[in-house]
């Protein structure tokens, strides 16, 4: 299993490219079961969540393959197996994205339930129950979701009762060729939902509304080829503009979106990070050090709850105390403890996490518990005196792509120690 060794203490200086977002690239590969012909993907993420979505597909009988300039093609046509096995959902809980599209298309589907995660239970008796309003008959099997559609999905009113970023995601896909007008509220506003009803829109959806909680979906009788593109990773920009600001650094991250970041960048704002915005791109500079700010997670367009655990990093060593409420996921503090063991000062009651800033950070032994905390493991090391060695990086790997090349770039001093990339070798792709 890799390990990722950091020795910190070195500002953090240049440019980095965003890559594409793998919370948007997943629903928009999902997608692809609805159309009538090939599907073209610009700015796909090399990921192993990524990989594990065309696995998917490709185990569906799609053909997905990547070209010679970093396009992905999925063509799924030749499809016919209306299944998402426990062996691929167990490894990532978005491959209930494709539960929506399946049922729409063939009016069954059999998808694994995810189980819990180190992040909180997370269920998904939204997703479940929007697509019952739709005329679905749903069981659970051998811990399989059975979903019957026999006569078709039909439109339908479905209110959120909370605010699910991958419940909107299937429920616009399933709709957009369902009989009908749906109406989705309480939705999510997240940039990843404007990214999959825009392209849903290229390929022939009829869809309004995005980025409101009111999304308006048509259905059409079908959905044709085209090409799309995933939009920049907000939460990968901010991580590397993250790891500028603790090292106390200067670092611009281009073909970025500021727009979909107005809540971070406020914060950091309000830390005293000096920030630049242009058109595609960040830079934020940091001399003195940052002050102590409240973050409360909400969904967007406030605070990220994927940005929380990278954040509190930043407020380790902020004069002052931060108090940050994680109001998302009821588990999502699985940092502060390896945080604690290099040195920060954080108490934790229940979803808040009290932080006391402090002068250093000392390197540590530490272990990577999900994706995020992960991230914030790596900003810590890099700032803290000393060697931090990470194990179970196969988390970070899930969603940066190449973080120790990126950080190097910068002028970190990082490297991996490889095991094997068994991830790489899981990936089948037909076509
Ligand atoms: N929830 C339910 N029932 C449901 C659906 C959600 O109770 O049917 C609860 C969840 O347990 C959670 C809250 O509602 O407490 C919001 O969850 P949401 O459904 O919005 O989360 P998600 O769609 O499963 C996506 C991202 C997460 C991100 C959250 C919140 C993808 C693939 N995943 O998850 O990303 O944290 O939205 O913004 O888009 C990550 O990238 O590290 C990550 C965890």
């Amino acid at each position: 299993m890799d390990t990722i060794i950091i020795r910190g203490g070195k500002p953090l200086v240049g440019t980095v490219e965003a890559s594409g977002a793998k919370n948007a690239a997943l629903p928009l590969l999902a997608a692809a079961i609805l159309a009538d012909g090939p599907v073209t993907y610009r700015r796909v993420p090399h990921l192993r969540d990524i990989s594990t979505m065309m696995t998917l597909l490709a185990y569906q009988g799609a053909h997905v393959h990547f070209d010679d300039q970093s396009r992905l093609h999925i063509d799924t046509r030749p499809a016919d197996k209306a299944e998402a096995p426990y062996e691929l959902v167990k490894t990532m809980r978005a491959s209930a994205l494709v539960l929506g599209p399946l049922l729409a298309r063939y009016g069954h589907a059999r998808v694994s339930l995810p189980g819990g995660c180190a992040i909180g239970a997370r269920p998904i008796d939204m997703h479940l129950k929007g697509l019952e309003a739709m005329g679905a008959d749903i069981e659970v099997e051998q811990g399989d979701v059975v979903a019957r559609a026999t006569r078709g999905l039909k439109g339908a009113h479905i209110v959120f009762d909370q605010v699910t970023v991958t419940g909107t995601e299937n429920l616009m896909m399933a709709a957009t060729i369902a009989e009908g007008e749906t109406i989705l509220d309480n939705a999510a506003r997240e940039p990843e939902v404007v990214n999959l009803a825009e392209s849903l829109r290229a390929l022939g959806a009829d869809i309004e509304g995005e980025g409101t909680n009111r999304i308006i979906i048509r259905g059409v009788n079908g959905i044709h080829e085209g090409e799309i593109e995933v939009i920049p990773d907000r939460i990968e920009t901010a991580t590397y503009l993250a790891a500028g600001i603790i090292t106390r650094g200067d670092v611009t991250v281009t073909h970025a979106e500021p727009g979909h970041l107005e809540a971070f960048i406020a914060r950091i704002r309000d830390a005293g990070v000096k920030v630049e915005i242009g058109e595609h791109s960040i830079r934020c500079r940091c001399d003195d050090p940052l002050v102590g700010v409240n973050i409360h997670t909400m969904p967007h367009p406030g605070f990220p709850t994927d940005l929380q655990a990278q954040f509190m990093a930043l407020m380790t060593l902020a004069r002052g105390t931060s108090i940050i409420r994680e109001t998302i996921f009821e588990n999502r503090f699985m940092h502060v403890q390896e945080l604690v063991r290099m040195g920060a000062d954080i108490k934790l009651d229940g979803n808040t996490a009290i932080v006391n800033g402090v002068e250093r950070l000392s390197g540590a032994p530490v272990m990577a518990t999900d994706l995020r905390a992960s991230a914030s493991l790596v900003l810590a090391g890099l700032a803290a005196a000393g060697e931090t060695r990470i194990s179970r990086v196969y988390h970070i790997d899930r969603g940066y792509e190449r973080i120790e090349e990126k950080m190097q770039k910068l002028g970190a001093d990082i490297e991996r120690h490889s095991g094997d990339e068994t991830w790489m070798k899981g990936v089948m792709v037909n076509g």
